[in-house]
């Protein structure tokens, strides 16, 4: 079964625990949490002081994803608080191999993620076999609501054919504009993990979308 990723940045932070909780009988759920600087991207969301008791409301998985200019600043910050993934930029990043490692001494699970303009082929094998996750991203990283490009599923199915000929078992995810139209193009390029904001949120029934999506 596929997993989804409702991102809370489209939830109401009103009711916040009310929303969280409302997924609770869900199951191959992760909470997608969209961390931004106002640097690397024109939006300023949550850091750790809004997100440090999330995991005592939910049992789901927690994957961040850092849309931050310096992502080693975040490591050692956001380890306690029951972060599962731990996703950052390959353009925000020299030495990935090290930022990687670092990331595996407090997280369970790596990703990478790729900028819309970031072509697939510039990620070398031997990064790609050290995550447990890589993120095709299909909008610019900043908002929710934008619509999906395109370009997104030569990717997704660039990183599938490595994954099958590599014998590798990483994940491959997408973030942005996944409906229920685009959700059936990802899927069948490959994909086992969809990020999902506007499309759950602004539904009537989350679990409605979600199974939609799958
Ligand atoms: C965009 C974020 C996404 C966003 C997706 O920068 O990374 O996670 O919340 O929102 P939708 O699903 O509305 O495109
Ligand atoms: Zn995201």
């Amino acid at each position: 079964m596929k997993i989804v990723s409702p991102s809370i940045l489209s939830a109401d932070f009103l009711n916040f625990q009310k929303e969280i909780e409302s997924f609770k009988n869900e199951k191959n759920l992760w909470f997608h949490l969209d961390v931004m600087d106002g640097h690397y991207v024109p939006n300023l969301t949550f850091g750790k002081t809004i997100l440090k008791d999330l995991h005592k409301i939910t049992n789901h998985k927690l994957d961040a994803h850092f849309m931050v200019t310096n992502p080693e600043d975040y490591i050692e910050q956001f380890k306690d608080i029951g972060i599962y993934n731990f996703s950052f930029h390959w353009e925000t990043c020299d030495d990935h191999l090290a930022m990687i490692k670092r990331i595996k001494e407090h997280y369970p699970s790596v990703g990478l993620v790729l900028h819309p303009s970031t072509d697939c082929k510039d990620i070398p094998l031997e990064v790609i076999k050290e995550v447990n996750l890589i993120l095709v991203m299909s909008v610019n990283p900043g908002f929710g609501g934008q619509s999906f490009m395109t370009n997104s599923l030569d990717k997704i199915k660039y990183f599938d054919e490595i994954r099958k000929k590599e014998n590798l078992n990483f994940v491959i995810q997408v973030d942005g504009g996944i409906n229920e139209q685009t959700a059936k193009d990802v899927i069948n390029a490959g994909v086992d993990n969809l990020v999902a904001g506007s499309f759950i949120f602004k539904s009537d029934n989350y679990s409605d979308a979600i199974k939609k999506l799958r």
